[in-house]
């Protein structure tokens, strides 16, 4: 009963180490998922996902994003590892990847439309995270299509600072100081993270009302809701409009230093022990 119970669970483990998909929910369909197939080390796919690069100056953030596989790979596993490094050689000191979907999505009319992933932290002790910012969220796809931001929408299913087990939540609307969303804060909750280990983040769209005004926006982590915003508190249809009736696409990052984490100090480590990996994104329908 030793040995036949491990070969099993070895064949498990090699069976299932080219698909770790979003799990089946009951009265849900997938429509589309990233599950990160693929060799060790290499890039996720180009046909999901656009590799952003540069110094995008967003949030005074420090990071320097690269395309290179040392800043984002896919890990044989069947995942994607986000990964910081320190490096003197680019602008700001920082190197790391961002990647956004090609994939957008639209909350379906009549229905809960959910989007979901499974994410972890690097390994590195919390005092050794100070400026690192990993973030699983969606913007408007009217950005990409000449609308400003925070116009265009935007929905964070999480974010993390300093390595503090605490997840953000948040939407961000209308204009930028202050409106409907008290930008630059936007309209957040939050919630205490068990660990920095396996969690699912998951922001659900119900548009299941005739009336808008009783759609709504919940976010959970492992299923435990934390946050909610309705159609009745934003208060405007077409700010409404933009976070829950419109296009939306993913994006997964991990930023560095910028005015809500604060910059890295001398305790900060790199590399994966300060990464985010995420083992599936995914998009379901009831
Ligand atoms: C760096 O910041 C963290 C808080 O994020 C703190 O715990 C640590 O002591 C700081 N280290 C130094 C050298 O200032």
């Amino acid at each position: 009963m030793v040995y036949f119970p491990s070969v099993v669970a070895l064949l498990a483990l090699v069976s299932t180490a080219h698909a770790w998909d979003g799990p089946s929910y009951s009265g849900f369909k997938v429509v589309w998922q990233d599950s990160f197939n693929g060799g060790s080390g290499e890039s996720p796919n180009s046909g999901n996902w656009n590799l952003i690069t540069g110094h995008l100056g967003y949030n005074n953030e420090l990071e320097t994003y690269t395309s290179s596989t040392r800043n984002v790979q896919i890990r044989g596993g069947a995942t994607v590892q986000i990964v910081p490094w320190q490096d003197g050689s680019v602008q700001g000191g920082w190197s790391s990847g961002r990647m956004e979907s090609k994939y957008v999505f639209t909350p379906t009319a009549g229905g809960v439309t959910r989007a979901e992933a499974q994410i972890r932290f690097g390994t590195n002790s919390i005092d050794r995270k100070q400026g690192i910012w990993p973030a699983f969220w969606m913007l408007g796809d009217a950005l990409r299509h000449g609308v400003g931001w925070p116009d265009c929408g935007e929905v964070d299913a999480l974010e993390t600072i300093n390595g503090r087990l605490t997840g953000y939540g948040t939407v961000h609307c209308d204009v930028n100081p202050g409106g409907i969303c008290n930008e630059g804060s936007g309209i957040g909750g939050n919630i205490g993270i068990p660990d920095q280990g396996w969690h699912t983040w998951r922001v659900d769209f119900d548009r299941r009302s005739g009336n808008w005004r009783d759609h709504s926006i919940t976010w959970y982590m492992d299923g435990t809701q934390f946050h909610q915003v309705t159609g009745d508190r934003i208060n405007n249809e077409g700010v409404w409009n933009r976070l829950c009736h419109s296009p939306l696409y993913f994006i997964l990052n991990v930023a560095v230093g910028g005015t809500w984490p604060g910059n890295p100090n001398d305790s900060t480590q790199d590399g994966y022990g300060s990464m985010m990996e995420v083992a599936y994104v995914a998009h379901y329908t009831d």
